[in-house]
């Protein structure tokens, strides 16, 4: 059947839905009044005839006339119909399904396009990664930390334990290289890291810092240092988190302990990253608590 508007041109899917709708809601109601009838006209025939010719009663346990109880089934069975035609097919009818199977289709449609932005994400970071790596094949970008258990790194911009030998160890490790943090970590410090290069990650275009380069970006901080053979990434939170996916290399120190704080270092996946080197240390008088050196390569 073609369907017209008012401009006469074709109406919407939606609206031919609706119209079907309409059309059966008013066929079911009129088999409700037809229905309606047929019994008043049955039960009224039933009584008359009742009372006509006197039918006998003690039909079934009660003292009625049979008559009496197919007017009482039938009059239930009404009931169940007007039921069925004002409760049940109004409120989980044909419009309540689709009511459903809208929502359901937008609730679908925000977890695709959430999937989609973490995929593109995700894509962005290793086309990122690979082109990095084309251009330094032989620079190892290192993430070097100290987490808990729990991973936590800092609290209030501080450090949250003392460890001398973890100091020490970071020293050695990263002395004559390049040091990337982000600007938080160089202010939580008294001043620049001698003996090192220090890049600090900012987006704030006026930002100075005395003995140290200012970029907007970790590509550029990267680039800065494209001829390190091993810079460093020193922290904190935010710089770690963006920074492990294109990272070669983990040195972490993991501090034996499960500690409160508002930093942490993002979970280190070991479907893309292997254990190469552990350490462990014991808790002395200069370190407050037992830790192990980790190395993490990632798996390439
Ligand atoms: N345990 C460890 O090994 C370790 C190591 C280092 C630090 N920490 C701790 O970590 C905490 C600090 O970490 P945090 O996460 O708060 O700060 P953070 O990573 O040191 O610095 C965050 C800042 O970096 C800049 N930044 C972040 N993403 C950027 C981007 N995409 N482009 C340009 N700039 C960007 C922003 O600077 P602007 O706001 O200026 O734009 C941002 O506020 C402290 O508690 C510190 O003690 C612990």
């Amino acid at each position: 059947m073609l369907f017209k508007n008012n401009n006469s041109s074709d109406i919407s899917e939606d609206q031919i839905a609706l119209i079907e709708y309409a059309q059966s809601r008013i066929k079911s109601k009129k088999r409700l009044f037809f229905h309606f009838s047929l019994m008043t006209i049955g039960i009224i025939s039933l009584l008359i005839s009742n009372l006509i010719f006197e039918f006998k009663k003690e039909i079934f346990l009660f003292d009625y006339p049979w008559s009496y109880w197919i007017c009482s089934v039938w009059f239930i069975l009404f009931l169940f119909h007007l039921f069925n035609v004002y409760v049940t097919n109004k409120f989980m009818g044909k419009e309540w399904e689709k009511k459903q199977m809208k929502k359901l289709v937008e609730k679908q449609q925000i977890k695709i396009a959430d999937i989609k932005t973490e995929l593109e994400k995700e894509a962005r970071v290793i086309a990122e990664s690979q082109l990095f790596s084309q251009n330094n094949p032989k620079n190892t970008v290192t993430l070097i930390a100290a987490a808990s258990e729990n991973n936590i790194i800092g609290k209030d911009n501080k450090l949250i334990w003392h460890l001398s030998d973890d100091l020490k160890h970071f020293k050695d490790l990263t002395k004559g290289h390049f040091v990337i943090m982000g600007r938080k970590t160089f202010e939580s410090m008294p001043k620049a890291l001698p003996n090192r290069t220090n890049v600090i990650i900012t987006r704030k275009t006026d930002y100075k810092a005395e003995n140290a380069i200012v970029v907007n970006s970790l590509e550029k901080a990267l680039k800065v240092a494209e001829n390190d053979d091993q810079p460093f990434i020193i922290g904190g939170g935010e710089i770690y988190k963006l920074s492990i996916d294109i990272a070669d290399r983990v040195e972490l120190t993991r501090v034996h302990t499960s500690i409160d704080g508002d930093t942490s270092f993002p979970e280190i996946n070991l479907e893309k990253w292997q254990e190469v080197k552990r350490e462990k240390r014991l808790k002395d008088e200069k370190n407050e608590y037992d830790f192990s050196f980790l190395r993490y390569d990632k798996i390439k």
